[in-house]
């Protein structure tokens, strides 16, 4: 059911300066899904009335990834996360109720998280809320500070830090529960008084803390949800994690996998019962792969394949934009691009399907219970009829009839049927 009474505000208009990129950083991807996807998946999940994404350094490349639905407002200058949000807030007008800050570089966060944080500040009728994890190590993270009595008073941000601040472990995450009233009265209160010259929303705790309005936090414990991303180093690191977060869902939805810590598949893939995936194997984004299938080791399958059921993708295989049909074998060394191939086919070692003539990717058609021979190279567009055969190291240039029996370069009928 829809949340009438809350509004959520997605901060997405950063530069991606400590990532040295081009690439605006909520875009760069976690297992092939830009970061800023997993954040707009618990905002669908959490139903909100109303959600505001606030976009800047080339938000025309961002905007892509921003579903109907979700107003888009422009943050003209990238003066801090304050400012953001102000900017988020202008387009609200008309509401009342929770605004809920999400910043777009926080992927690993959880639904159930968000779910605790919602209900604390409800239940207790806070004026903020702020999402807290403990981390071993803290650095670059805004710290939390609390006075005699334990309540938070304010968060001071590692670059404006003393040395007894840095040693607080519990850290800001950026996830906050506001009611509106206060972050509209009291957003403007907010200076640049820092190292950075920036508005910082983390102002705002102790601004309100001062004013005695009620301001608290929820601990999460698991601290990787936290994980902000800045740099490639910490990329890298989430990129693991939800690694491993995938592997997890299918290993328990019936998949084996040899190895998870040497297997990459990215979000989104779906995978069959029973089938088996050897180390080393990397799934692209958008295949799909059916029950009872064998993969690697060293298979790389990417965007746009498809395998049926008992099928064998084995050794050293490369496939893109192909569909393999049931019981079929490609088991060793082999390209398979732009194709389709039929059940039960039998595809050689050392196959390759020559796709791409230097202009034009083209298509290969192999149909069922066909017998590709060992080091075949297919030149695309062919079409090869069922049960046709191939013999070892032939060139297909040509399409092959039914049951037909080609040998050499370029491959010449030796038997027809
Ligand atoms: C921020 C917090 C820090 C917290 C950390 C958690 C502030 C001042 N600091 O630091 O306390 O521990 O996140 O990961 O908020 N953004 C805009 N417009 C801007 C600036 C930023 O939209 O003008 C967006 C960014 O795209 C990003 C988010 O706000 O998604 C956070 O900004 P970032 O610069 O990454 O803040 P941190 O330094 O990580
Ligand atoms: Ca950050």
């Amino acid at each position: 059911m829809m949340k009438k009474d809350l509004a959520v505000i997605i901060l997405a208009a950063g530069k991606s300066t400590r990532m040295k990129s081009e690439v605006p950083k909520v875009l760069h991807k976690l297992c092939g899904r830009p970061m800023l996807g997993y954040v707009l998946d618990l905002v669908t999940a959490l139903k909100p009335a109303q959600v505001v994404a606030v976009l800047g350094y080339k938000q025309e490349l961002v905007r892509e990834f921003i579903p109907k639905g979700i107003k888009i407002v422009i943050q003209k200058k990238l003066i801090g996360t304050a400012d953001a949000v102000k900017t988020g807030l202008a387009s609200l007008k008309s509401f009342k109720g929770t605004v809920l800050v999400l910043y777009g570089d926080n992927p690993l966060l959880k639904k159930d998280s968000l779910k605790k944080l919602l209900d604390y500040h409800l239940e207790n009728n806070v004026d903020a809320t702020l999402l807290t994890v403990t981390l071993k190590k803290p650095f670059g993270y805004g710290r939390i500070m609390r006075d005699k009595y334990s309540s938070i008073c304010g968060i001071v941000e590692e670059k404006d830090a003393d040395e007894v601040q840095k040693d607080i472990k519990e850290i800001n995450t950026g996830i906050m529960a506001f009611k509106k009233e206060k972050l509209l009265a009291y957003l403007g209160s907010i200076r640049p008084n820092n190292r950075k010259k920036e508005y910082y929303l983390t102002d705002l705790i102790e601004i309100l803390a001062k004013k005695n309005f009620l301001v608290d936090g929820v601990k999460v414990d698991d601290a990787a949800q936290g994980l902000g991303i800045n740099t490639r180093a910490e990329l890298a690191k989430a990129n693991c994690l939800m690694q491993k977060t995938i592997n997890d869902k299918l290993m328990q939805d019936g998949v084996t996998i040899i190895d998870p810590s040497s297997t990459f598949i990215n979000f989104g893939t779906a995978i069959g019962k029973d089938t088996v995936i050897y180390p080393f194997t990397v799934i692209e984004r958008d295949v799909k792969i059916g029950k009872r299938c064998f993969l690697g080791p060293f298979a790389h399958l990417r965007e746009g394949v498809r395998l049926g059921d008992d099928v064998t993708a084995g050794n050293f295989i490369e496939m893109v934009r192909s569909r393999i049909g049931n019981k079929t074998f490609v088991k060793h060394f082999s390209y398979l691009g732009d194709s389709s191939v039929g059940a039960n086919v039998n595809i050689g070692a050392g196959t390759v399907t020559a796709n791409f003539d230097g202009k034009n990717k083209n298509y290969t058609l192999i149909k069922d219970n066909v017998n590709i021979g060992s080091d075949t190279v297919i030149v695309a567009p062919v079409k090869i009829g069922k049960f046709a055969m191939t013999g070892a190291g032939s060139v297909v240039t040509r399409n092959i009839p039914d049951k037909a029996v080609v040998v050499g370069v370029p491959a010449r009928i030796l038997r027809k049927k």
